[in-house]
């Protein structure tokens, strides 16, 4: 049997149990060219919940239609060229214990020595995306001062990690003082400031005494407005993401100083991670490198079962997790 979420309807706000419904369907014989993968871990990521609403940089999820994720697995069929039962895999195969389709949407995982979850929390999407967005756009120098947001999350973790490892003064901006003391004390940040509890302008003051040269923009709203105000002329801001406004595009009301970008002279310019899959490789061989000498480390937040696939969005968008966010479908092989 595949079991699966279909998304059936547009939440308004956080996603809720109504949004999603749950399928068991039998498995179908595979026609020629197919393959057939088990999905151990599925990605709980925060633009998942654009994917719900609207079309963006993709297009929306057709209500109906089993929730789009991405996934790693096992091969446990072929009929096509190249892949074998038993080999691991990964591609954006949906919110399902099984993914049946054709050879081409799927690839293998990186040949590297490394726990299988390492391939969401250190490589996959995660890690070129951490990797590309600082040093391609953020073009970190040795001395200068980042600043990230969501920090202890699965990509500012490494955002900030890849920082210190470059030479930079780091700050991290995240939701909680458990994840603030993570970040200094194991990941090597410099400083942390909770934005729930502390006045963001006022602890950037104190923790980038020569303002920031960099900002790895996760959330947008308040949390930019702040940071623009403490960037250094010709400074940079990888705009990977604004999670702030997911659950309701437009309900974050944006910046009112984004003049800075004009008499700062700033350079802010937005990317999609697969914008760089054709340079995969040189980000895979640094991180692999960096976390077998123990100069990078990942942590996966893992929860149990498909059936938590819609409640573990909802805690990642709230805040729930520490590093990257998984669902574990099947265990380990
Ligand atoms: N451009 C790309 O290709 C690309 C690829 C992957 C990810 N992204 C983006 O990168 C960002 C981080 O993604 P991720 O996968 O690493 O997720 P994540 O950071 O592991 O999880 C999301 C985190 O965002 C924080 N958050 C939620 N609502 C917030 C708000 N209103 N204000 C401030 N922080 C809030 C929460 O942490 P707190 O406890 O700190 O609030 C939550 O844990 C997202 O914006 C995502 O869309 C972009």
């Amino acid at each position: 049997m595949n079991r699966k979420w279909l998304l059936v309807a547009r939440p308004e706000g956080l996603p809720k149990a109504s949004d999603f419904l749950w399928v068991e369907e039998p498995l179908q014989p595979l026609e020629q060219g197919q393959v057939r993968v088990r999905i151990i871990y599925l990605s709980i990521d925060p633009a998942s919940r654009i994917w719900m609403s609207h079309d963006s940089y993709v297009p929306a999820v057709p209500l109906g239609d089993t929730m789009r994720g991405g996934a790693i697995g096992v091969v446990e069929e072929s009929s096509a060229d190249g892949f074998q039962p038993g080999d691991k895999v990964q591609g954006v195969l949906g919110w399902q214990t099984h993914w049946t389709g054709e050879a081409a949407l799927i690839r293998p995982l990186p040949k590297v020595d490394i726990p299988l979850g390492a391939h969401f929390g250190l490589l996959s999407h995660i890690g070129l995306t951490a990797y590309f967005g600082l040093l391609d756009i953020g073009a970190p120098k040795e001395g200068e001062t980042l600043v990230v947001s969501a920090a202890a999350g699965a990509v500012g973790s490494l955002v900030g990690q890849i920082g210190k490892i470059k030479g930079c003064r780091v700050v991290g901006i995240a939701g909680s003082s458990e994840k603030c003391a993570w970040l200094t004390s194991e990941l090597g940040f410099d400083a942390a400031i909770n934005y729930k509890t502390e006045k963001v302008s006022a602890a950037l003051k104190e923790h980038c005494p020569n303002g920031a040269d960099i900002y790895f923009e996760n959330t947008g709203g308040k949390i930019l407005e702040a940071v623009l105000n403490r960037m250094n002329n010709f400074g940079r801001i990888p705009a990977c993401g604004m999670i702030a406004g997911y659950n309701g595009l437009g309900a974050e009301p944006g910046p009112s100083n984004l003049f800075h970008i004009v008499s700062k002279r700033l350079k802010m310019q937005g990317f999609i991670v697969t914008d760089y899959l054709p340079r995969a490789k040189e980000a895979v061989a640094d991180l692999v490198s960096w976390y077998k000498s123990g100069r990078i480390q990942y942590r996966l937040d893992v929860s149990e079962g498909l059936e938590n696939a819609p409640s573990a969005v909802v805690r990642m968008l709230q805040g729930g997790n520490t590093g990257k966010a998984v669902v574990q479908v099947a265990p380990e092989p």
